[in-house]
């Protein structure tokens, strides 16, 4: 029979993205499948098999008789959470490179090590905005701009569905980890359409994802797995999702009728609302047929394609391949960001020894413990990549945070130290238990930590701090007693390496911040984590901080470099546009340095004399390129009129008002600006 031979008992479910538009034979196969289910069977189609992962990964059904095998699940937004498996830095640091490719690649390899264990989804990536920087999972997800967060999840989603299905979460508004489970997200409909929205829509329509992931919390009153706006006006509706909807785990599925109504397609773990309640649901006559009819489709429609193009997947020692672990390498090694460096303090030249302090040197730190728990066959710590990469150099260690005075004088004999100071899976993560994960309580260091730092920097001139994390640390207490400053986030399984290499200046520094560090936590929106209500306004982030013309300690997109990048000649290929047309924003950009660099050109926009509020800037474009000392490259970035959009609550649509826009490149110290004019009959769209 054509299904049995297309989809072999024992044969994983699925493996890579069909090109193939709706309407070709695969509907018809669908549509055969369907018509042999009994209504049973469908509904066994729409739930997990059990509240228990089997060997890591969570199960929905096989189907024996129509040869129609289950999902088989994965959690993974750092690597694959079954067994061992190649662990990377955290989206956040990955989020820091602004490197779609790289991210695509990072996709490709996780999606083959998930493939390779038996997996058919992978429960990534996470693209919630990160709203405050307290949020406990703020290190899964890429960062707190839309346009960022999309670009990066589409080139993520991209590369894994080579190999299986993505599944995109958590859909909407999931930055609270305390009460995530009840929390109603209020906000206005502009704010849900233009800040937390278009990157789960630039993600669907760019990547096709075969499933988004509904949230745990309500949004405007609804919850999201349970909410008809959300999962079928604009996500279906909408942007043109043809995956199925599943549920968040073990709470994210509260009810039969409305769920399913809604567009929920599939209950996961394991079937309390969507199996034998749904079954008699239909009976009654509350749910008609038709909708578990469209519901089943969709999931069957994406076993099918997925598993069309790749029947076998790739073999197990894909796993913690020597090409996966040197991509983790090269991710945190573009991922680091330079924060402060005075007086020449990195590079780390010029060395007679080397103290290296703090118990972090000397931990595999990782991230969180809750879901997106990766665990690698081995990590290289700092302490270790240091003292490998130092060879003959003397290098002490301290572990503090108090010091011995044999200690002391070590640190102060050495000709620089490197403390290693942050945040662990007890500070910040999913809510595992009372004492690990959650939302972080401070956006300081713990007192021991800055004690630590306070102390070695009075003891070595030339300190450099090394802050592990997921998000912005406030550093105002001791920043200015320290020369150099290093933000490199949970670095992955090579972290240790990846951080020799770049504070010994084997390569120069490129990671720029995705979010803002404010100087203190006043200078962001407020971040209640115990209402069981709360509002989101138009504002956060850089939006929030310029709005209120504060100075961040360190900016949205900031980060330094060992090398100087100069800017000149911005130009537009159109500097009048209809508005439906395009432009291309162009820069030439020059490596005026002594050593070879990558550069990250940002775009902002923003719109003068518009009708309604608007943020001061928005970014809208940017491109990481490398550069070699005295070169020279043009960077060009396309921007689309409908990218300079508002969402206009009288007609329920985007619309581009006719206005001068400001087209702002920001470079070291100051900005080049253009003025880009959208007309309602202006030339035919540009470059
Ligand atoms: C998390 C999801 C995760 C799921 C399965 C939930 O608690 O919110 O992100 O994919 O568990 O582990």
């Amino acid at each position: 029979m054509l299904l049995l031979s297309l989809i072999p008992a024992c044969s994983s479910v699925a493996t890579a993205p069909s090109s193939s538009p709706p309407g070709s034979d695969l509907e018809g196969r669908v549509a055969e499948l369907l018509g042999k289910m009994t209504l049973e069977e469908k509904v066994d189609q729409m739930h997990g098999s059990q509240l228990f992962a089997v060997a890591d990964l969570w199960e929905t059904p096989d189907n024996e008789r129509l040869g129609l095998r289950g999902f088989r699940m994965v959690d993974g937004p750092r690597g694959v959470r079954a067994g061992k498996a190649t662990t990377f830095p955290v989206a956040m640091a990955r989020g820091a490179t602004w490197d779609p490719e790289l991210e695509r690649r990072v996709g490709v390899a996780m999606g083959k090590e998930t493939a390779a264990k038996g997996g058919s989804v992978l429960l990534a990536p996470t693209i919630n905005t990160m709203r405050h920087p307290r949020w406990g999972r703020a290190q899964e997800t890429y960062g707190e701009d839309t346009h960022h967060l999309g670009r990066m999840g589409t080139a993520f989603v991209l590369g894994a569905q080579e190999h299986v299905i993505a599944s995109v979460k958590h859909l909407a508004a999931n930055s609270i980890e305390e009460t995530r489970l009840e929390v109603d997200v209020r906000m206005d409909e502009r704010t849900l359409r233009e800040v937390y929205l278009p990157h789960f829509e630039r993600v669907v329509r760019d990547a096709r994802p075969g499933s988004v992931m509904s949230a745990y919390n309500v949004l405007n009153g609804q919850y999201c797995s349970e909410n008809r706006h959300l999962l079928t006006d604009i996500l279906r509706r909408d942007w043109g999702f043809d995956g199925f909807v599943e549920s968040d785990w073990v709470f994210g599925t509260r009810s039969t009728v409305p769920a399913v109504m809604a567009g929920l397609d599939i209950e996961m773990p394991s079937g309390v609302h969507l199996s034998f309640k749904l079954v008699e649901a239909v009976q009654g006559g509350s749910v008609p047929q038709s909708v578990v009819d469209e519901s089943v489709r969709r999931i069957v429609r994406k076993k099918l394609e997925f598993v069309r193009d790749h029947p076998r997947p790739p073999p197990p020692d894909v796993v913690e391949s020597a090409e996966h672990r040197a991509l983790t390498r090269e991710v945190a090694e573009k991922s680091f960001v330079l924060l402060r460096n005075q007086g020449g303090a990195l590079p780390l030249s010029n060395l007679a020894s080397l103290a290296v302090v703090g118990g972090l040197a000397d931990a595999v730190n990782l991230g969180d413990k809750g879901s997106s728990n990766s665990v690698p066959s081995s990590a290289v710590t700092p302490l270790a990549g240091l003292r490998a990469r130092a060879g003959p150099l003397p290098v002490t260690y301290a572990p503090g945070p108090t010091l011995t005075a044999e200690e002391e004088r070590a640190i102060a004999a050495a000709t620089a130290a490197v403390v290693v100071v942050g945040l662990t899976a007890r500070d910040e993560g999913e809510r595992i238990d009372r004492t690990s994960g959650g939302d972080r309580k401070t956006l300081l260091l713990s007192s021991e930590h800055e004690g630590l730092v306070h102390r070695v920097a009075r003891l070595n001139p030339r300190t450099v701090v090394v802050m592990e994390g997921g998000s912005a640390i406030v550093v105002r207490p001791w920043v200015d007693e320290v020369s150099g400053l290093v933000m490199a986030w949970y670095p992955g399984q090579e972290g240790g390496t990846a951080l020799a290499r770049v504070l010994f200046g084997d390569t120069s520094p490129s990671g720029k911040l995705p979010i803002t560090c404010p100087r203190d936590e006043g200078q962001l929106p407020s971040f209640d984590n115990v209402s069981k209500k709360v509002e989101y306004g138009f504002f956060h982030g850089y939006r929030f901080v310029e709005k209120q013309g504060a100075a961040p300690e360190f900016p949205f997109g900031f980060g330094l470099s060992y090398t100087t990048f100069t800017y000149t000649g911005l130009r537009l290929s159109a500097e009048e546009i209809p508005t439906t047309g395009s432009t291309t924003v162009s820069v030439d950009v020059t490596n005026a340095g002594k050593v070879a660099g990558d550069e990250v050109v940002q775009l902002f926009v923003s719109a003068q004399g518009s009708k309604v509020e608007r943020a001061p800037r928005d970014l809208r474009g940017f491109a990481r390129v490398h550069l070699e000392p005295g070169e020279t490259r043009t960077v060009a970035l396309p921007l689309l009129a409908r990218d300079l959009a508002f969402w206009d609550v009288q007609s329920g649509a985007f619309v581009v008002e006719p206005l001068t826009y400001a087209i702002e490149v920001p470079i070291p110290q100051t900005r080049l600006v253009a003025s880009l004019r959208v007309t309602k009959r202006g030339s035919p769209a540009g470059g």
